[in-house]
């Protein structure tokens, strides 16, 4: 029952943050920095699976500078970002519900300065490589999308698909740098920012592998 008055008001609730989201994302490539109001040289970092929205809602409210566009399927999830988002008055800070496999779709070529992915499904290597979101066509298309020198900023718990992505990134052509397999003990737990799952799994004590593969 409590699920369904949940999925009942997610119009209600999405409508109330209003400013957050756009009928037409699509119509938003490349022109996001038009659209969003922000100079043609700030940065446009975008999420993939935000999930409930920890991560980039902390992440844009620490760099005013830079515009942030979160991506997440599952709709009841992306509410419960764009509600936080709504909550704290982050200016810089939208949101696309869409899977990533369409997201070219929704960014143009050379649009996007970084790319975070943070503890994506980690599917099996064996039965289901392709559904990873480091898969290499994964990355051939985020590789459009990336401007010259662009980032993805990879984090997981899990040691096969790190071990796997590490591949797939280096397959594609991109260099490896700042690379630990236990980021909350190493030099840049610093400048971490902890997502839930993240968290989640530091409360289990398994280490957190983190990678930034560069264009
Ligand atoms: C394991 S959760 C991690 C959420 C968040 N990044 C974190 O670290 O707490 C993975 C999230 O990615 C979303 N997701 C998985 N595959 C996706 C896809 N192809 N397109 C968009 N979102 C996806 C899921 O709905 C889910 O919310």
């Amino acid at each position: 029952m409590a699920r369904m008055r949940m999925k009942r008001h997610i119009p209600e609730r999405m409508e109330r943050c209003r400013e957050r989201w756009f009928d037409d994302p699509a119509a938003n490539k490349g022109k996001w920095r038009e659209v969003c109001g922000v100079s043609e040289d700030t940065p446009l970092f975008v999420e993939f699976g935000c999930g409930k929205g920890k991560f980039c809602c902390q992440t844009a409210l620490d760099n005013p500078d830079v515009l942030y566009v979160a991506v997440e399927r599952d709709s009841s999830v992306i509410l419960a970002a764009i509600e936080k988002a709504h909550n704290l008055e982050i200016p810089n800070l939208f949101f696309i519900r869409c899977d990533i496999k369409d997201i070219e779709e929704f960014f143009a070529e050379d649009e996007v300065s970084r790319i975070y992915i943070n503890f994506c499904d980690p599917w099996n290597r064996r039965n289901k490589p392709k559904r990873r979101l480091t898969y290499r066509d994964f990355l051939e298309k985020y590789k459009i999308l990336l401007r010259k020198d662009g980032q993805i900023r990879f984090k997981t718990d899990n040691d096969d698909l790190f071990d796997f992505s590490l591949e797939e990134f280096t397959h594609c052509g991109f260099t490896l740098s700042e690379l630990t397999r236990d980021l909350h003990n190493s030099e840049y737990d610093s400048a971490n920012v902890r997502t839930e799952f993240e968290q989640k799994f530091a409360d289990e004590g398994i280490p957190i592998k983190r990678v930034v593969a560069t264009l």
